[in-house]
C-alpha cells in the first residue's frame, strides 16, 4: 500500500469524524483523517462544547460567591473576576483536550493529514495544506465529518468585536454592560448565562413565543422563569431586523414578528445565535456527485452512505439534532458497517443537555409530541423542592417529569430541569436502550440522599405511588 492509499479517509476531526477513524483503526483499518484547523477535535473542542461548558464553571463558582457563599456562612470580601485569566483557563483546557486527540491517533496508529480536503471523485481526498504542495490521498471509503457553521442574520454582520457569534463570545475580554443575545436556544441560554452571572445585563430577542423551542412545553416555561429570576430579560416573539455599529455600541431595530411598532435597543455586544447550518464549503461534493438537500445537509440512507457508493457522511453536516455525542454514535456505527459488522444508531435514545443552572436533561419524546402522534402514555412528576439531597444544597428549582407508554409502561421520555440534570438524565438513556419501563426505574434502588431518587420517584408517580409528595 502506498502512503496515499488508504483503506478510509475521514473528511473533519471533530468528535464525529475523529472518533470514526479511530474505531475504523481499532478494526483493522488503515486510516487517515485530514483537518483543516490547525487542530483536532472540531467545533466541539475547539470553538463549542468544551469552552463554553469551561466558562460556565467559571461564571458559575463566581455567582456562588457573589451570591450563595453567604448563606453557608462564607464571606469573600469584595469579588472580582479576571475576565483574561478565566479565558486563559478556558484556553489551556482547549489546548489539553486537542492535543489528547492528536494523542490518541498515534496510538491508534491514524494518520493525521493537516490541510484543507476536497473530494475530487468516489475514490480520491486531494488535499491543500496551509503552506506547500497539494496531495491526493486515494481510499475505498470517504467518510464526510466536516460539521457545521454559524448561522448569519442578514443585516446582523458578525465582525466578533461588537457582533459576535458563539466563536467570539467565548473570547470576549472584558464583561460587556449590556448585552442582546439574538436567538434563545441552546447557545443563546448558555452563553448569555455566562456573561450575564458576571454582571452583564443580557436581553434574549427570542423569534418564536417560547425559549428552547422543540422541547417539552414544561421545560420551556420552567427555564424561561428561572432564567427571568436570575435576572436574564426577554423579548419573545420578536424578530431583530438590522444593527448599525458605532463606537459606543450596536443598535438594534426590533420588531414584533406579527407585526406592529419597530423599536431601537443598544448593547455593547451583541450575540447572534440563531442556529446553525451544514459546513461543505470547498469540499467538492458536486464534483464527487454527492447530493444534498434544500438546506444543505448531506442526503444519507439508513446506512448514513451518500448516494455515491463507498462515500459515507456522520454529525452535523448530515443534519438532525446538532450535538456531539449524536456525532460521534454516527462515526462508530459508520465504522463498524464498513468493516462488515452490522450497526445503527438509536436516535429515539439521544439525551440533550442544556448547561445553564439549572440544567436541563432530556431524552425521548416530549409531552406535546406524543399529543401531536395520538400516543397514550402516563406520566409522573417529581419536584426538587421534595428532594432530600437537593434541599441540603439549596438546588431546589425545577422537576423531573417521566413519560411512560399507558399500556406496556416503557419509557417514552424523561424530561428534567435540575441540579445535574445532564447527569441524571443518563440513568434513563441506559433504561431506554434496554428497553425498560418507568417500573425498572422506580424499583430501582438510589442511594439516599441523592438526586436521584427525584428520577425513582418521578417514575413512581407514573403508577402513582410517589412516596415524598
Ligand atoms: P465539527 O465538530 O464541526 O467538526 C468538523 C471539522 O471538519 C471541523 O474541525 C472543520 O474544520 C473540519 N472541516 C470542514 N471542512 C473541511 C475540509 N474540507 N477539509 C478538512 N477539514 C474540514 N454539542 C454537544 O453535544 N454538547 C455541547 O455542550 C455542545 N456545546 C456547543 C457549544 C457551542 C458554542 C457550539 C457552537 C456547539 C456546541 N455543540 C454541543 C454542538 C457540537 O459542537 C457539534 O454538534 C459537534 O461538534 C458536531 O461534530 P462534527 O464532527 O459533526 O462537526
Ligand atoms: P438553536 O437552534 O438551539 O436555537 C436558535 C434559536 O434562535 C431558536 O430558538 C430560534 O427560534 C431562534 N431564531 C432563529 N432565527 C431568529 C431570528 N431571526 N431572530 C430571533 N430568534 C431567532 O441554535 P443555537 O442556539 O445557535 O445552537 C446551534 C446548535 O448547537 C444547536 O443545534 C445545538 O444543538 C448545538 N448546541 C448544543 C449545546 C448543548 O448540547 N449543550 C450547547 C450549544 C449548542
Amino acid at each position: 500500500m502506498s502512503e496515499n492509499n488508504f483503506d478510509l479517509i475521514v473528511v473533519g476531526g471533530g468528535p464525529g469524524g475523529y472518533v470514526c477513524a479511530i474505531r475504523a483503526a481499532q478494526l483493522g483499518m488503515n486510516v487517515a483523517c485530514v483537518e483543516k484547523r490547525g487542530s483536532l477535535g472540531g467545533t466541539c473542542l475547539n470553538v463549542g462544547c468544551i469552552p463554553s461548558k469551561a466558562l460556565l464553571q467559571s461564571s458559575h463558582h463566581y455567582e456562588a460567591a457573589a451570591h450563595e457563599f453567604a448563606s453557608h456562612g462564607i464571606s469573600t470580601g469584595k469579588l472580582s473576576i479576571n475576565v483574561k485569566e478565566m479565558i486563559a483557563r478556558k484556553d489551556k483546557i482547549v489546548s489539553e483536550l486537542t492535543q489528547g486527540i492528536e494523542y490518541l491517533f498515534k496510538k491508534n496508529k491514524v494518520t493525521y493529514i493537516k490541510g484543507a480536503g476536497e473530494i475530487t471523485s468516489a475514490d480520491k481526498v486531494t488535499v491543500a495544506p496551509e503552506k506547500g504542495k497539494k496531495q491526493v490521498l486515494t481510499a475505498e471509503n470517504i467518510v464526510i465529518a466536516t460539521g457545521s457553521e454559524v448561522t448569519p442574520l442578514p443585516g446582523v454582520e458578525i465582525d466578533e468585536k461588537q457582533i459576535v457569534s458563539s466563536t467570539g463570545a467565548l473570547d470576549i475580554t472584558a464583561v460587556p454592560k449590556k448585552m442582546i443575545v439574538i436567538g434563545g436556544g441552546v447557545i443563546g441560554l448558555e452563553l448569555g448565562s455566562v456573561w450575564r452571572r458576571l454582571g452583564a445585563e443580557v436581553t434574549v430577542v427570542e423569534f418564536l413565543d417560547s425559549i428552547l423551542p422543540g422541547m417539552d412545553g414544561e421545560v420551556c416555561k420552567q427555564m424561561l422563569r428561572t432564567l427571568k429570576k436570575q435576572g436574564m430579560n426577554f423579548k419573545l416573539g420578536h424578530k431583530v431586523t438590522s444593527a448599525k455599529k458605532a463606537k459606543t455600541g450596536v443598535t438594534l431595530t426590533v420588531e414584533p414578528k406579527a407585526g406592529g411598532d419597530a423599536e431601537t435597543i443598544k448593547a455593547d455586544t451583541v450575540l447572534v445565535s440563531i442556529g446553525r447550518r451544514p459546513y461543505t464549503q470547498s469540499l467538492g461534493l458536486e464534483k464527487a456527485g454527492v447530493e444534498v438537500d434544500e438546506r444543505g445537509f448531506v442526503k444519507v440512507d439508513h446506512d448514513l452512505q451518500t448516494n455515491v457508493p463507498g462515500i459515507f457522511a456522520i454529525g452535523d453536516v448530515i443534519g438532525g439534532i446538532m450535538l456531539a455525542h449524536k456525532a460521534e454514535e454516527e462515526g462508530v456505527a459508520v465504522a463498524e458497517a464498513i468493516a462488515g459488522q452490522s450497526a445503527h444508531v438509536n436516535y429515539d435514545a439521544i439525551p440533550g443537555v442544556v448547561y445553564t443552572w439549572p440544567e436541563v436533561g432530556v431524552i425521548g419524546k416530549s409531552e406535546e409530541s406524543l399529543k401531536k402522534d395520538g400516543i397514550a402514555y402516563k406520566k409522573g412528576k417529581f419536584p426538587f423542592t421534595a428532594n432530600s439531597r437537593a434541599k441540603s444544597t439549596s438546588e431546589t428549582e425545577g422537576f423531573v417529569k417521566v413519560l411512560a407508554d399507558a399500556k406496556t409502561d416503557r419509557l417514552l421520555g424523561v424530561h428534567i430541569v435540575g441540579p445535574i440534570a445532564g447527569d441524571l438524565v443518563m440513568e434513563a438513556a441506559v433504561c431506554m436502550e434496554f428497553g425498560g419501563s418507568a417500573e425498572d426505574l422506580a424499583r430501582t434502588c438510589h442511594a439516599h440522599p441523592g438526586y436521584g431518587e427525584a428520577l425513582k420517584e418521578a417514575a413512581m408517580g407514573v403508577d402513582g405511588w410517589s412516596i415524598h409528595i
